[in-house]
């Protein structure tokens, strides 16, 4: 195995996690949220899954990096959308900076203030970031042809 694959274990390992933890919260927590009307049903699951998703989210972002480092793609080549693989790691980088305001909001100005009128608040912004999510794992499979 080269250092290379290691790498990308561990970049769909944490994909997994990142992904699949939205995609549970989305599908399973926030349906039975809203027909409550218990915002605590995200509440706790965001605290359980905040140091898990953001660690995973750390390592996307350092295996990404390093990966595109390997192909060529470095912090001179970002946004030209130049090539097919640098378009992939641009469009990545800018969807995961539209995940960052998404949790800024999230932690800043809906969290801390959540109750059971305004779960919809938490809802479009949960919707935003797993639709996110997969819209990264899904450029991230067109890689391994090239890219877009
Ligand atoms: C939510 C965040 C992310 C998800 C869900 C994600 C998901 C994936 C997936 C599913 C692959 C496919 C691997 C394969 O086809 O074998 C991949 C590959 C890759 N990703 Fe990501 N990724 C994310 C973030 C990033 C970031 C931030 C970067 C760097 C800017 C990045 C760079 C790469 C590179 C370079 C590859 C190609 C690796 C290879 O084929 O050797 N990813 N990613």
């Amino acid at each position: 195995m080269t250092l290379h694959h290691f790498i990308l274990i561990i970049h769909l390992l944490a994909a997994t996690i990142w992904v699949g933890g939205h995609l549970l919260l989305a599908i399973c927590y926030l349906p039975t949220a809203l027909k409550k009307k218990d915002h605590h049903i995200i509440l706790n699951f965001e605290k359980k899954f905040e140091k898990l998703g953001m660690s995973s989210l750390a390592l996307l972002i350092i295996t990404g990096i390093w990966m595109a480092y390997d192909f060529g793609i470095t912090a001179e080549t970002w946004f030209h959308f130049s090539s097919g693989f640098e378009k992939v790691v641009s469009l990545k980088l800018i969807l995961l900076f539209c995940t960052f305001i998404c949790a800024v909001c999230a932690q800043f100005y809906v969290i801390p203030n959540l109750n059971e009128n305004n779960i919809k608040n938490i809802a479009v912004i949960i919707l935003t970031v797993t639709s996110i999510g997969v819209a990264m794992l899904v450029l991230g499979s067109t890689l391994r042809y090239g890219g877009i």
